[in-house]
């Protein structure tokens, strides 16, 4: 008679072979993007060109070795499902709610490296920006653009200096480009200023393992403050509909 912990091992022994059977029957692809560095883009080596080699059909849908995602997913959802280390984003969120500032700046915090973690990190302000901008007041998309640049540059009016994480993260020899430095000569100036600068100010330099933040304290202000599209993000036919897809299945081909 099999112990309880051998029947545990045997189940997971044969879900790990019907999961290597589905992953096998159908190829998952990697855009050239996350393989560039890697690999020469220039080198014939593909996932794409491998797998029509092993005459394996491309994977079309989602990735059997990741989470299914429901069929019209809420923010809620990709921030359950599919982004990694979410606490970065919970901890500035809830820094910028107990240093008493409005939905927007929350919100902004909340959600401003989201394409560091779910996306693409280079630019990654940039990116997070156009994905939530269907669905977010200016300001919000505004802000979370700005914190690429903001964030390099001090703002002694509200104490904010170059942090000191970033002389590990990129060397102290690092400077920015001359495009980051004109871009900041241009979002100075903006209106929406403050709440770029905001999102560096709440920012938690130094990842805090010992708190945990939930995302439920958000979904409040997720609520009244993101406005999720009824089919579900990704497939409202919005300008950034195709980036929540990419993140939905990241791995189907074409
Ligand atoms: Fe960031
Ligand atoms: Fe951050």
């Amino acid at each position: 008679m099999a112990t309880l912990s051998e029947r545990a091992d045997a189940l997971e022994y044969e879900m790990s072979r019907e999961l290597e059977r589905r992953v096998a029957e159908r190829r998952p692809i990697r855009s050239p993007i996350y393989l560039s560095g890697i690999y020469d883009p220039a080198d014939p080596r593909h996932d794409m060109f491998d797998a029509l080699k092993d005459d394996k059909p491309f994977l079309m849908g989602p990735d059997p070795r990741i989470p299914l995602m429901p069929e019209k997913p809420t923010l809620m959802d990709f921030f359950r499902l599919r982004l990694g280390h979410t606490q970065h984003l919970l901890q500035s969120a809830k820094l910028a709610l107990t240093n008493g500032h409005d939905e927007k700046v929350v919100l902004a915090c909340l959600l401003h490296d989201i394409s560091v973690i779910g996306f693409i990190s280079g630019d990654h302000g940039y990116w997070g920006a156009q994905l939530v901008e269907p669905y977010v007041d200016e300001e919000v998309s505004w802000a979370i653009r700005a914190h690429q640049v903001l964030r390099f540059f001090p703002d002694p009016s509200v104490g904010y200096e170059y942090p000191e994480a970033y002389i590990k993260y990129f060397g102290a020899d690092f400077t920015p480009e001359p495009y980051i430095v004109e871009a900041y000569e241009q979002f100075r100036n903006h209106r929406y200023y403050m709440t770029g600068r905001l999102i560096c100010l709440n920012d938690y330099y130094a990842f805090d393992p010992a708190t945990t933040v939930d995302l439920e304290e958000f979904e409040d202000i997720i609520g009244r403050n993101f406005r999720q599209p009824a089919e579900g993000l990704g497939f409202d036919h919005s300008p950034s509909a195709h980036m929540w897809r990419t993140m939905n299945m990241p791995t189907r081909a074409l």
